[in-house]
């Protein structure tokens, strides 16, 4: 993963640890409404895809036992990891096209508010991404997938020539050379893999991507409501379809790119689908960026206006995140796929402990009060959520008590101590696990391998309770943890 050059290293810490009736006299311990709802706490431990599902993007015995794992911490929310719309094959990310995938999503929500005792409001994340392929053996790459086309004709000079011969000759080129005959497009399809682009409206699918999906969205959150999740986060954030609509660097010309109120058209109208197939009744909300963090990207005032728009248009809560993006991912080995969170924007959306100036805890505080402030100058009271670096009760108070956010999302932090704020919530905020942000867990996302922390993977292996990866050499997920009676948990 890139990292800033400066190489500043930072230390998280637990903070002021506060008293169990200082933190019952909180504003993060204290309850919000969110849309029909109420959060017992202003706690929300954002989607984390855990690599947990079935290659058929089925729930697992795996995927209970994770979100069990978090429910047992009561956050005020957990929203479940990013989970497929469509019904088509998606590798091991959960998905939800399909009446067949309720069973066991259905069971993930029974398990989640019976753990919780109830405290924890359930969400689900609903995504959707275009195709992107492995980075391709170049002689493969040359010799079979691309195609050849009358441009690398005539700049090679093989009028006439058939397609074999046309591809022998581009085997014997130079780098140089055939760098010079490629396409850019075509350049990146060899050097990094294949990727698909909104903007790609030659292609009939992407152009026909308005008529879909605002169905495909509304059918998923029927499902949603259907599984008995409180609501749906719409995944408008990072490298995915519903972000590059609203990206800067979409330039359809079909009234779906170029100005901000074109590019902010598709998700507009998506929501309203959502929103009319789920019910007024049903939470509907979105996370986004803040700033897309990639050169010619959207910037704050864009997510200015987009939350903006989306909080008038009636949605019930609004999350947000930064960066993340294919657009500067760095090159992959041959045979893997890029991955959106290994260049500079991917640091500003995961960022770790070697920073720059800025450090990596909260990023996102300063844009999202920017975009608090526009939704409120709005006449709006749509509730925010800031996610970043954020890892200890004072930080979140802070965000809260200056208007960053109405909720506190902390992401790796859960993933450290699941029972966080459970335990500052007793009074033992000093027996709080705190992450220490190496990015050990994002290493092996970035692999599709089973997530889990550094700081306890390795604990206890041999426990009764263990559950262990495949390999047995780590842990699947946190040691459990019970709070001492009430008189020792009392200060
Ligand atoms: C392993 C892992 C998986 C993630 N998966 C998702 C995801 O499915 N959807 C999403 O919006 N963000 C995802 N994120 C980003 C987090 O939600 C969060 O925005 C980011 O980690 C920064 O917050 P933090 O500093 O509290 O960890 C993921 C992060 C990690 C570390
Ligand atoms: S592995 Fe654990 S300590 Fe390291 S960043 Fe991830 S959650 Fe934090």
């Amino acid at each position: 993963m890139w990292k800033p050059p400066q190489r500043i290293a930072y230390r998280s810490s637990r903070g002021l640890v506060p008293s169990r009736a200082e933190a019952a006299a909180s504003r993060l311990y204290s309850p919000i409404a969110v849309g029909n709802l109420a959060l017992a706490q202003r706690s929300w431990v954002p989607a984390m895809v855990p690599w947990r599902a079935t290659e058929d993007g089925v729930v697992t015995e795996d995927v209970i036992a994770w979100y069990r794992r978090f429910a047992r911490g009561r956050p005020g929310a957990i929203v479940v990891e990013a989970t497929g719309i469509r019904d088509i094959p998606s590798g091991p990310l959960l998905r939800i096209g399909h009446d067949r995938f309720l069973p066991g999503l259905r069971r993930l929500v029974d398990t989640v508010r019976a753990e919780s005792g109830g405290a924890t409001r359930l969400f689900i994340q609903l995504i959707d991404f275009l195709t992107i392929r492995r980075r391709p053996d170049p002689s493969r790459y040359l010799s079979q997938f691309l195609a050849i086309t009358p441009r690398h004709r005539h700049l090679l000079d093989m009028a006439g020539a058939d397609d074999d011969a046309v591809r022998a000759r581009l085997l014997s080129l130079s780098r140089p050379v055939l760098g010079s005959v490629l396409t850019e497009r075509e350049r990146e399809a060899l050097d990094f893999g294949y990727r698909e682009r909104v903007t790609d409206i030659h292609l009939p699918h992407i152009a026909d991507l308005p008529n879909v999906l605002p169905d495909l969205f509304a059918a998923a959150a029927v499902r949603a409501r259907a599984a008995g999740f409180d609501g749906v986060e719409l995944h408008y954030a990072h490298a995915y379809t519903m972000a590059s609509f609203l990206s800067a660097t979409n330039r359809r010309q079909d009234g779906y790119g170029g100005p901000q109120q074109n590019r902010v058209r598709l998700p507009l109208e998506v929501y309203g689908a959502v929103r009319a197939a789920a019910g007024s009744d049903y939470v509907v909300g979105c996370r986004y960026l803040a700033e897309e963090c990639i050169g010619g990207g959207s910037e704050l005032s864009d997510a200015v206006y987009f939350g903006t728009e989306f909080a008038r248009a009636g949605m019930d809560f609004l999350s947000t995140s930064r960066g993340g993006k294919f657009e500067d991912a760095s090159q992959p080995a041959v045979g893997a796929a890029a991955y959106p969170y290994t260049g500079p924007s991917g640091y500003e959306c995961i960022p770790q402990y070697l920073s720059d100036e800025h450090g990596p805890f909260g990023r996102n505080l300063a844009p999202t009060r920017a975009i608090r402030a526009a939704v409120r100058a709005a006449g709006l009271a749509t509730p925010v959520v800031c996610t970043g670096g954020i890892h200890n009760f004072a930080m979140a108070e802070r965000a809260l008590a200056e208007g960053v956010c109405d909720i506190v999302g902390a992401a790796r932090q859960s993933l450290a101590d699941p029972d966080w704020f459970r335990k500052v919530a007793l009074g033992l905020g000093h027996t709080v696990r705190t992450c220490e942000y190496t990015n050990y867990c994002e290493g092996l996302d970035g692999k599709h391998k089973p997530v889990t922390c550094q700081l306890w993977d390795r604990v206890a292996l041999d426990a009764a309770d263990a559950r262990l990866t495949g390999d047995r050499r780590r842990r699947l997920e946190a040691p459990d943890w019970a709070p001492p009676d009430d008189k020792g948990a009392t200060k």
